[in-house]
């Protein structure tokens, strides 16, 4: 699982330096469900099986501490907050019974003001949905919802060792539109060992001809100590090259583009206005509240992570102890370096006039960044080398 950064020690009582002016910034929580009913060759988020819990950590002992979780941020944040977006990440929230999720959303409804129509998206695996509780989602408030399609290729998302094969993702979607989504996403993973071009251009023409407001296309990364990983090191499975790689991006660029969908960010495209709200917040470097076992936030340059292990996040809330693990108070030279980052990497772009002149003419020179309005925009090389552009940046 992916190490986290070492950062300070979280004082146990979870106060926070500079709680004032959060009215000034949007906010937004974003709720971690550490359960899969197995884990992905490819996936080292933190999440859970059931056979690796003990009974007081399962999925039905979630609720109780997330619930827990939202009356101790209230508490630290010292005022009552509008959240302008919510997102249950996994894991696999869909695993949730819809009840839970109604209980949860009125719990928050209690100690946060909800802003009006707020985008709430709920992530999702094909073969968890039902018609009952997609229906019951969407009655509890969920409006969004994240599909994790990864691929249409069976040989793919068998290399991916994913439970759901490609004939469950038109099910849920069928569902999911009958259920009353009109706002979702599929998501796509490109690069896995063995993948043709042909198999993601027939991914891209699936996903297209479902018609979502939203695609995200994210390269796989291979990580150690992952199944995959393993596959990898002992010469099971070879990874792709960067040309195989940028080749696919390019690929989907096209597509997408030709349909209707612009990219907003580097790795996600949407129709006008469908893009993921919630998302835009962390990129703008707004304030947000991760609820849930490792789960990170950031309120006004401050950043924590949580325990990772449900036992050990159940444990601190019990006790009525911050859940956190540790944090960091970003320097001004920190959050300046994260805004460039994040920012760059969005269409919307980031202000020419704050940088040196000459790394941006280089920039510019080398095709990697226009100059619209003022703004420097990623080009489409740019987009396959944004780690460079940012480098020069900030040189
Ligand atoms: C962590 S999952 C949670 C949602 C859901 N369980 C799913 O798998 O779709 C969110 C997204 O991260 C992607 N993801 C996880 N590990 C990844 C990796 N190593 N490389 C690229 N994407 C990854 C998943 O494929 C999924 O689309
Ligand atoms: S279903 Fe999603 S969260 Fe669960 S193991 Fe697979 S990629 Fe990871």
């Amino acid at each position: 699982m992916a190490a986290l950064p070492e950062g300070d020690s979280a004082p146990s009582d979870g106060r926070l330096p500079n709680v004032g002016n959060l009215k000034n910034k949007p906010f937004s929580l974003y709720v971690h469900v550490p359960y899969c009913s197995k884990r992905c060759g490819y996936c080292d988020f933190n999440t859970y099986t059931p056979s690796e819990l003990e009974r007081d950590d399962q999925i039905d002992r979630w609720l109780q501490s997330a619930i827990k979780e939202t009356i101790f941020a209230r508490k630290i944040l010292g005022e009552e907050l509008t959240v302008d977006t919510i997102f249950f990440g996994g894991g696999t929230p869909s695993l949730l019974e819809a009840s839970v999720v109604k209980e949860f959303l009125n719990s928050v409804s209690k100690h946060f003001t909800l802003k009006k129509d707020l985008e709430i998206t709920l992530e999702a695996n094909p073969d968890t949905i039902t018609q009952s509780k997609a229906e019951d989602w969407r009655k509890a408030g969920i409006n969004r919802i994240s599909l994790g399609m990864q691929s249409s290729a069976k040989n793919v998302l068998q290399v991916l060792d994913r439970t759901h094969n490609p004939a469950n993702v038109l099910t849920s979607v069928e569902i999911l539109k009958k259920a009353g989504f009109e706002n979702f996403s599929l998501d796509l993973i490109y690069g896995t060992p063995g993948e043709s071009l042909e198999d993601w251009s027939n991914t891209l023409k699936d996903a297209i001809a479902i018609n979502p407001p939203h695609i995200s296309a994210y390269s796989l990364v291979i990580e150690p100590g992952t199944k995959m990983g393993s596959q990898l090191s002992r010469g099971e499975i070879k990874a792709v090259s960067d040309d195989d790689a940028a080749d696919k991006y390019q690929l989907a660029e096209v597509m997408l583009t030709e349909n209707g969908y612009l990219w907003y960010e580097i790795s996600n495209w949407a129709k006008e206005n469908k893009e993921c709200q919630h998302n835009l917040n962390y990129w703008k470097g707004n304030n947000w509240w991760g609820i849930g076992p490792g789960a990170h936030s950031h309120i006004n340059g401050v950043r924590w992570w949580n325990k990772k292990l449900p036992k050990n996040w159940r444990e601190s809330l019990d006790q009525d102890q911050s859940p956190a693990l540790a944090r960091e108070n970003l320097t001004n030279e920190q959050i300046r370096n994260e805004e460039v980052m994040l920012l760059s990497r969005l269409k919307t772009g980031i202000d020419k006039a704050d940088f040196d002149q000459k790394n941006v003419e280089k920039l510019i020179k080398d095709k990697l960044v226009n100059e619209v309005s003022g703004k420097l925009e990623l080009t489409l090389e740019g987009r396959l080398l944004a780690d460079v552009v940012f480098r020069q940046l900030t040189a």
